[in-house]
């Protein structure tokens, strides 16, 4: 702990007496900052309303609601919503959210902020009738300071515009709202800034790590005084591991605001990586005398990591391909309003498939994301824009750029920085100007920005045409040259740019509704001819055979034999680990949500999921697929996904149809197999003996469902989730491939329904009623915890069908 002697800013001597007086009241030294969840009891209006920003306008008639809240995912499917398919096919349009609150008089004399992690879009925030601001990016995370407008004992009004009427404003699904959480936060007016430490580690070996600590203060208060700023690493077990602070330089006493910075040594360190991302806690306070003024904790992972031009990409000196995939941040039924439980559901199923790593597609995540991916062990690819001065969508971000892009990338940066599993700032995807010379005046300027806050991570854009013409690469500013796609191209990536360094920025795009089987030995080539076989089919469905792919994209197996050859390929992201609301290729309209997912929206995996896992996991897998339900005599192909084992033999009720192994670079193995109705199975061995055993049987008439909940404890604060897979069977306990059947859900107890889902992309049916049809024998329900905690009966009835109940607890 080190003494600081400040002379903060100089002001009126009769102001200075008052807040001198203030800022040293008891009580309020031993608090410290203090952050307050602001998401509940808010009241909403869709529709614009006049003057709702001042306290006279009524809001007695406005819906009651917590946040984070998706107005759009309540709405009515139609092809003829602004946002088109594209975006989803939902409404958009302009809501009003307002909150009343009383501010303690205690905090008289305090900095009190409203912090949003992102409102979608086009916010204006009022405090008691006066705009505090606006702010149009619908994915940055923003505060207003309320100080000078609250009342203190009494009542105040916050009110929040947002304005999603003007559209088509993105590519996929946006989501309407105040979509991520709210805080109040209270400080001294000597306080460590917002996103206000910045943690790294220069230097990293298994003897001892190099911890570097920056803290910003802002200095609102006045009159002088002197400060201690202590800071203590505390490793998982809760353990001080390193103890200090540091001495500001006397120049900067006298600013409004100033960075102290110290360093640390922790022995023996734990490094994170993603098999064991292992967590240290930075806790930094500000004293004034024996009083903590404020304190803030920030997340440490001992790391490091590096990308070689010829060796590609390690960490903590072991060589590691990074295995991820991008996702937009929908969270399928639930819309786009953040819950953390469904987040790290998705990252859970990713994590199972032997996923390392998460492309934040194509802008700034909700802040629990990074939470996640640092406590659950991702190497995160954080993107900025999909946009520049150019437009994709019609009224897209490219209308903002120009006055904002500083504001918003430097905002990113510096919320983002001290995370972990953060390691390549991306500043933009397939951005048109690719091809234009204002990128090299643009490229140039937004890794300027970036690198004036973080010089630790390479920054890349993601190039769908990564030849020398592209002006981002061509202008020099990026460090890792991203390639979107042109998988054919990876092996003379050297050739066209020697010495640089490679990340697959984004690869395949394959399609697959989940279920849904053309067999790629039916050589059948459907318009257009670029678009693999077999594409266009009733229904708006794909082939689930990893079998499909647009022009510009190559199947799952086609990238992944690449990118396994070669070391310099640092890693890939595909497109998309789970399927997102809009962007329906290969349709549009009916279909309104994608198929390009290696889990669809509901989380099912695809089949192709399997093969990842045999690939990029230890575990062993046998995954068999079709189904086995077909009409005699048809030729069925069926394919093997495995590992772990030399062989895999096939057998049809109970006679072998031979044994196959990979040879060469082969992904699965295959038969060609007359259907005849029974029990097919795999079973695989590794020098004889048996590794794993699969049976697919044919099924018989749907009987009854099975309920098989993710949890069945959750917490009883409101927001856990446990997530329900309905299955259609028969009598014998079979799953039936192609049931349809409708089926309703009743809870009784501690919890309610949030919403619904089946994975298919064509159905029009909202996502929060109570039923839900069966889409190839598997539907959803997602069950939500309320307050208080108790037991929790979910009943699935569906005609003709036996009724099943499943008992959860929430606690
Ligand atoms: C890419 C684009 C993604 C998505 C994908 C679909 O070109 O970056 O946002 O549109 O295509 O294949």
């Amino acid at each position: 702990m080190h003494a600081i002697k400040s002379i903060a800013r100089v002001a009126k001597l009769s102001s200075l007496l008052l807040v001198t007086a203030l800022f040293y009241t008891k009580s309020f030294a031993q608090q410290g900052r203090q952050i307050q969840d602001f998401d509940k009891g808010w009241r909403f209006n869709l529709g614009d309303v006049a003057h709702a920003g001042e306290s006279a306008t009524s809001d007695t008639k406005w819906r009651s609601l917590n946040l984070p809240h998706d107005w759009s995912i309540e709405g009515k499917f139609s092809k003829d919503n602004p946002a088109s398919p594209e975006g989803g096919a939902l409404p958009g349009g302009i809501g009003w959210y307002r909150k009343t609150f009383t501010v303690p008089a205690a905090s008289k004399g305090k900095l009190t902020y409203i912090e949003f992690d992102g409102v979608y879009q086009k916010s204006k925030v009022w405090i008691n009738g006066h705009l505090l601001g606006y702010r149009p990016n619908g994915y940055i995370s923003f505060r207003y300071d309320l100080t000078p407008y609250l009342k203190y004992g009494s009542t105040n009004l916050v009110a929040v515009k947002v304005d999603n009427s003007v559209q088509p404003n993105s590519r996929w699904y946006s989501g309407s709202g105040i979509y991520r959480n709210v805080r109040l936060v209270t400080t001294a007016k000597t306080a460590i800034d917002q996103w206000g430490t910045y943690v790294t580690t220069p230097q990293v070996t298994d003897a001892s790590a190099t911890v570097d600590l920056k803290v910003k203060i802002k200095n609102n208060a006045v009159g002088s005084k002197t400060l201690n700023i202590k800071t203590s690493i505390y490793d998982a077990a809760g353990k001080v591991v390193a103890t200090g602070g540091a001495l500001p330089s006397k120049e900067q006493f006298n600013d409004t605001s100033f960075t102290v910075a110290s360093s640390f040594t922790v022995k023996s360190p734990q490094l994170w990586s993603v098999d064991n991302p292992y967590l240290y806690k930075v806790v930094t306070e500000v004293l004034d005398g024996k009083a903590i003024i404020d304190n803030y904790t920030t997340t440490l992972g001992i790391r490091y990591f590096n990308f070689d031009a010829d060796k590609g990409f390690s960490l903590n000196g072991k060589p590691m391909k990074i295995l991820g995939v991008c996702d937009h941040h929908d969270l399928g039924s639930l819309g786009s309003a953040i819950n953390v439980r469904a987040l790290e559901r998705q990252l859970q199923i990713l994590k199972d498939m032997g996923c390392n790593g998460i492309r934040t597609s194509h802008n700034p995540p909700a802040p629990e994301l990074l939470d996640l991916c640092d406590k659950m062990g991702f190497v995160v690819m954080d993107e900025a824009f999909d946009t520049w001065e150019w437009e994709k969508a019609k009224y897209d971000y490219h209308l903002f750029f120009k006055e904002w892009h500083k504001r918003d990338l430097e905002d990113q940066i510096l919320r983002d920085r001290s995370h972990p599993s953060v390691m390549i700032w991306s500043i933009g995807n397939e951005i048109g100007q690719q091809s234009d010379t204002s990128a090299l005046r643009i490229a140039p300027q937004l890794a300027a920005i970036v690198h004036s806050l973080d010089t630790t991570r390479p920054i890349t854009a993601a190039n769908n045409n990564p030849d020398t013409k592209n002006k981002i690469i061509a202008s020099g500013a990026i460090d890792l040259v991203g390639y979107n796609y042109h998988e054919g191209e990876y092996a003379g990536f050297h050739d066209r740019y020697p010495g640089k360094k490679f990340i697959a920025t984004e690869t395949t795009s394959g399609l697959e509704t989940r279920g849904y089987y053309e067999m790629p030995s039916d050589s059948i080539r459907v318009w257009p001819e670029t678009w693999d076989k077999p594409f266009v089919r009733e229904g708006n469905n794909v082939s689930a055979y990893d079998n499909v792919r647009p022009p510009w994209g190559s199947t799952h197996e086609m990238t992944w034999k690449v990118m396994k050859k070669y070391d310099f390929l640092s890693g890939m992201f595909i497109w998309t680990g789970f399927d997102y609301l809009g962007e329906p290729t290969p349709y549009s309209w009916p279909s309104r949500s994608s198929y390009f997912g290696i889990i669809d929206l509901a989380g099912f995996p695809k089949d192709v999921y399997y093969m990842y896992q045999s690939e990029w996991t230890n575990k062993p897998v046998l995954h068999i697929f079709p189904h086995w339900n077909w009409t005699p005599g048809k030729m069925v192909d069926i394919w093997a996904y495995y590992n772990n084992a030399d062989e895999v033999e096939l057998f049809l009720n109970g006679k072998s149809l031979g044994v196959k192994k990979k040879t060469g670079d082969e992904l699965h193995i295959m038969w060609r197999v007359k259907y005849e109705p029974g029990i097919l199975k795999a079973v695989s061995r590794k020098d004889g003996k048996v590794v794993l055993t699969r049976e697919i049987k044919t099924a018989g008439e749907p009987a009854k469902i099975q309920l098989i909940a993710d949890r069945k404890l959750i917490k009883a604060d409101g927001k856990d989730l446990s997530f329900i897979t309905v299955k259609i069977l028969d009598k014998d306990g079979n799953v039936v491939p192609d049931a349809d059947n409708l089926v309703d859900f009743k809870v009784n107890g501690e919890a309610f329904i949030a919403s619904v889902d089946n994975g298919d992309p064509v159905s029009h049916d909202s996502f929060r009623v109570n039923y839900r049809k069966a889409f190839h024998g598997l539907a959803l329900a997602i069950v939500q915890a309320k307050e208080k905690a108790g037991s929790i009966a979910f009943t699935a009835t569906s005609k003709g069908l036996q009724t099943s109940t499943l008992v959860l607890t929430s606690r």
